[in-house]
């Protein structure tokens, strides 16, 4: 009999994750809070035929979840920075956003965060940042790692999703690739892409203000469990979030002619 090796190759662009390895072709994760409400949605994702996220293989004997390696590139890249890919990114949030409708919104365990005070509608992603969507060329293949999911309104992850990608951040903070981009005009471009209402398209720079509110406090609560959470605040997520603030307060206006 021959044994087989398993070569375990870390993954790197994770914040937070400590232990993200790939392994052939799945990728092993530690299990979280919501890791049971997450395979849940996962698998409700596969039934209703939606292929923009991993699927969900089963524990390994260490007890990690194992999922399927979407092959591609995570990140920002000259790809994944263009008016293209943001408009496709768009597509595929409202095409994930749909296909949780008829996922229960009750009943399941999330890892928790900041949300705004409308009723949910759907499962939100609540972090795409660039490292958690797969590309391949301008293509935005996949959406990963779930561990805050929740249930949300479709207006508050856009939001949180703009912030990232649009993005709504003071320019000492971006990262290179999006430091001179029009922000007004990709968030124009995200909501047409995405099909947003012009009523919720008008909410959205006040909700990404709640929102900064918010995941200031939230990050500040997490922060102090230590782990991941502590290392991002030691490394100034706190005050890039308030220079956020400040920076969308001062161009406000301009970016919500966008919007209207
Ligand atoms: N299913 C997957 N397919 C391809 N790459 C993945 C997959 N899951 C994770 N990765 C890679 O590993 C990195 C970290 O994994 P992630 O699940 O985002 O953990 P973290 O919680 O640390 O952000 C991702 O940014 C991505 O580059
Ligand atoms: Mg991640």
């Amino acid at each position: 009999m021959v044994a087989t090796v398993l070569h375990e190759i870390p993954l790197q662009g994770g914040d937070v994750t400590d232990g993200v390895v790939r392994i052939a072709d799945t990728v092993r994760r530690p299990i979280c809070r919501s890791s049971p409400a997450v395979h849940a949605l996962l698998r409700h994702l596969e039934a209703v035929g939606f292929d923009g996220a991993p699927r969900l293989v089963g524990m390994d004997a260490t007890g990690r979840e194992i999922i399927t390696f979407v092959p591609g590139t995570a990140g920002l890249t000259v790809h994944s920075v263009t008016d293209e890919a943001l408009g496709s990114l768009a597509v595929l949030l409202r095409r994930f956003h749909d296909a949780t409708e008829g996922f229960p919104l009750a009943g399941h365990r999330w890892e928790g965060g900041s949300n705004d005070d409308d009723v949910p509608e759907v499962i939100g992603h609540c972090d795409l940042t660039p490292e958690n969507v797969i590309f391949q060329g301008a293509e935005p293949v996949a959406l990963i790692d779930f561990d805050l999911a929740r249930p949300t309104t479709r207006a508050f992850d856009v939001v949180t999703t703009l912030r990232h990608w649009a993005p709504i951040a003071d320019p000492v903070d971006r990262h290179p690739l999006l430091r001179h981009v029009d922000v007004g005009a990709r968030l124009r471009l995200f909501c047409e892409a995405y099909d947003l209402p012009p009523r919720t398209r008008r909410r959205l720079l006040p909700l990404a203000r709640l929102r900064f509110g918010r995941s200031y406090e939230v990050m500040r609560a997490r922060a102090a469990e230590g782990g991941g959470w502590a290392r991002l605040w030691e490394d100034g997520a706190g005050e890039r979030i308030r220079r956020a603030a400040a920076w969308l307060d001062t161009h406000e206006d301009e970016l919500h002619a966008h919007l209207v």
